[in-house]
């Protein structure tokens, strides 16, 4: 019989604080990643709590309101009743028992990974790193960012000299690390977020186990895999298959244009098919805080070994262009009314990223917007998610949600995001002229309408 060892008493202790609810849960950076995730342990009857740098999001959560659209005020005042809190006061992490990481990692201006997020959040917690204590990374980046970025600083500038946990022999020096990815999508209804099976890699055995036993308690499945590294690639592996996907069918769907067939039933018959192909649809070109940026993280990382991602590049090329293409059409299309882009009055209909949802993040109707006004169109927008478009890490374009109605008014009606509750076939009735990158007005026959 195996002796009872270290790793068996921690396991077991971390398993019954589990069970009884009593391990403490610190969730760093509340946007619409952290914020539900937080929820879910709530719900869960853990007490957890909130850490942000924006002091208005911490005042919001701590009055009970909300600034996510699709979670209630009543989502949050149910957990604050449950002891959820916020804070920017990093010293409260000294009690937590786990603290989850779901800060942004967004590209810089030279299209190359900006880690600042990830790294000051390290910065901040080292100081109040306790032994025992479990850090989870769940923002997307590149393989080796948990090992090779954050671990560094944290057993660097931690005040007891505590290191991370790499053996199978745990001391009652060490903490644990674990990246664990999230696999949010954002406005999917069909799959509960308790479905996703949540993929966990530990920088040793004892982190991944209890990593799993934790996010056990919130999702059905959890999947180990070897190293954080290896969970980091998991999640860059999807979001690739993705990204090139799309651009496969959007390269198709522009030869399918120039052929007279239409892509749309084209992948429909495809996806009957009941083996070996999965459905990806074309649009106005990508969106989002994920598919556009994350595989750079990986092609960026791929230069340290001198390789070279072709699929990735190729894949950004033509997704990239997608919103040149809708400019063109627009010119095509207005130029069928002997009109052009020049001084044309043009609504923008749908600008969040994609359907359903309030994010505006890489949306690429702010680019198709941008687009047309530097061609000298009056461009109006109309959105329900957003009442106003300020200043944004790209743009700063200060227009105001115009109303849905007097449609005539307008030279041409611009389908970039096809919200469920959009009455399309009203809108053509009004419009003089849509142009649809979106496939919105299927069933609609009629000669106003130009699908691009
Ligand atoms: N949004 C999604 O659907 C989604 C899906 C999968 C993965 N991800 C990944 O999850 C991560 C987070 O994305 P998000 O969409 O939640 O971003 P977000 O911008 O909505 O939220 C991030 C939050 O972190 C806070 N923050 C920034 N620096 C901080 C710091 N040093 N300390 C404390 N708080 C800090 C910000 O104020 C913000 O509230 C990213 O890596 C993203 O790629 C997002």
């Amino acid at each position: 019989m195996t002796p009872f060892s270290a790793a068996d008493t921690t396991l077991d202790q971390w398993m019954s604080k589990i069970r009884q609810r009593q391990a403490n849960v610190g969730i760093i950076g509340l946007g619409y990643v952290g914020l539900p995730l937080a929820l879910l342990y709530s719900e869960q009857k853990f007490r957890v709590s909130g850490f942000d740098i924006d002091a208005r999001k911490v005042d919001t959560l701590n009055r009970g309101g909300s600034y996510i659209y699709r979670i209630s005020g009543e989502e949050i005042q149910a957990a604050r009743a449950q002891g959820f809190s916020a804070t920017s006061d990093y010293a409260q992490l000294n009690t937590m028992d786990a603290t989850i990481i779901c800060v942004p990692t967004p590209l810089n201006a030279y299209h190359e990974p900006d880690l600042s997020f990830i790294t000051d959040t390290a910065h901040s917690i080292a100081p109040h790193l306790r032994s025992g204590q479990l850090v989870v990374l769940e923002s997307t980046t590149y393989p080796g960012t948990t090992e090779e970025v954050m671990v560094p600083i944290l057993e660097k500038e931690n005040q007891s000299g505590l290191r991370a946990a790499r053996g199978d022999h745990p001391t009652d020096r060490e903490f644990f690390i674990a990246f664990s990815p999230e696999r949010e999508d954002p406005g999917n209804t069909t799959v509960a977020r308790r479905d996703i099976p949540k993929v966990v890699g530990g920088l040793n055995p004892l982190a991944a186990q209890l990593a799993s036993a934790l996010y056990g308690s919130i999702f059905n499945r959890t999947v180990p895999v070897s190293s954080p590294a290896a969970a980091e690639m998991t999640k860059l592996l999807e979001n690739i298959y993705r990204c090139v996907n799309i651009a496969l069918v959007n390269e198709l769907k522009l030869l399918c244009l120039r052929m007279g067939l239409d892509i749309w039933e084209i992948i429909a018959a495809a996806s009957t098919k009941p083996f070996g192909f999965h459905a990806f649809y074309p649009g106005p070109g990508l969106g989002g805080h994920c598919i556009p940026v994350d595989p750079f993280y990986l092609s960026w990382k791929a230069k340290e070994w001198d390789f070279r991602t072709r699929f990735i590049e190729l894949a950004g090329e033509i997704n990239n262009n997608m919103p040149y293409h809708v400019l063109s059409s627009v010119g095509g299309a207005l130029n069928r009314h002997q009109k052009s882009i020049n001084g044309a009055r043009i609504l923008v209909l749908g600008v969040a990223y994609k359907k359903d949802i309030d994010d505006l993040r890489e949306s690429p109707a702010l680019t198709i917007i941008e687009l047309l006004q530097k061609e000298g169109a009056q461009v109006s927008y109309h959105d329900p998610y957003f009442p106003f478009i300020g200043k944004g890490r790209r743009y700063d374009l200060q227009l105001k949600c115009a109303e849905l109605k007097n449609l005539g008014q307008y030279d041409c009606i611009v389908i970039v995001t096809d919200h469920s509750n959009y009455d399309y076939r009203g809108i053509v009735q009004e419009a003089q002229l849509v142009v649809d990158t979106r496939n919105a007005t299927r069933g609609i026959e009629s000669d106003k309408i130009v699908r691009c």
